[in-house]
């Protein structure tokens, strides 16, 4: 390959701010689709739970595909998986290959302070992702209603000046190249939250998804630059 070609196909739509937000998933949700799934104590961004809905190999496994010599892609369904069909169905209507699909429990954030000095964190997406191919992104589904909670996305994770912010109502979906945005949730309120996280491959498929999934350019769906955040 030429040294002028770029090493992963990337979507046009993230590469300003790394963040797209796209309009509230209009389908019901069941909390039975969540609640009834076997959570695994893992800690990501806080105090987490997460079940897993797709892994590398099928199994309840919520480590990373490279440890099965995979890129994030491929994912295969769990058999938490069978009783979330609603969720399911969300990951393929995509239509972008899928990797590791889980649901994250978050617990109610200590305080804001915390989350930014201990939680921002990058994600490793594209571990053993073949040149060439489409680069690994995440796309979020909140399951529970948490308006006054939201994800804390920073270009440089010690410069708050580079922060966005994404609320989280029910239904929120949004994209994040999370390789490239320190990221992590400030969950308020006394019960835990729930979301889908899903891996995707950047691509047409993708792309056409998001093309149909746009948000009207409302305030309240428009991620909040730092200048417009009030500390
Ligand atoms: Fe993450």
């Amino acid at each position: 390959m030429p040294e002028t070609q770029p090493r992963y196909a990337r979507l046009p739509v993230l590469s300003k701010t790394g963040i797209v937000v796209l309009r509230s998933f209009p389908g019901r949700l069941d909390p039975a689709e969540w609640e009834s799934l076997t959570y695994l104590d893992w800690k990501s961004g806080g105090d987490t739970n997460f079940a897993v809905l797709a892994s590398a190999t099928g199994d309840d496994d919520p480590r990373g595909f490279w440890e099965h010599d995979k890129p994030d892609k491929d994912g295969i369904w769990t058999a938490n998986a069978l009783r979330a069909p609603t969720l399911r169905k969300w990951v393929t209507s995509v239509g972008a290959r899928f990797g590791r699909v889980r649901i994250i429990k978050l617990y109610p954030s200590t305080s804001e302070t915390q989350v930014t000095g201990e939680y921002l964190h990058l994600d490793d997406n594209n571990r053993l992702n073949p040149d060439g191919e489409g680069w690994v992104v995440r796309a979020w589904l909140n399951l529970t209603d948490d308006p006054d909670s939201y994800m804390i996305l920073r270009e440089d994770r010690d410069d708050p000046s580079t922060e966005h912010r994404i609320p989280l109502p029910a239904g929120a979906q949004f994209v994040v190249d999370t390789e490239r945005l320190w990221h992590a949730a400030y969950h308020t309120g006394t019960a835990a939250r729930y979301a889908m996280i899903a891996s995707f491959e950047s691509g047409p498929a993708l792309q056409a998804w998001i093309d149909a999934n746009a948000a009207e350019r409302t305030s309240a769906q428009r991620p909040m630059t730092g200048a417009e955040i009030s500390r």
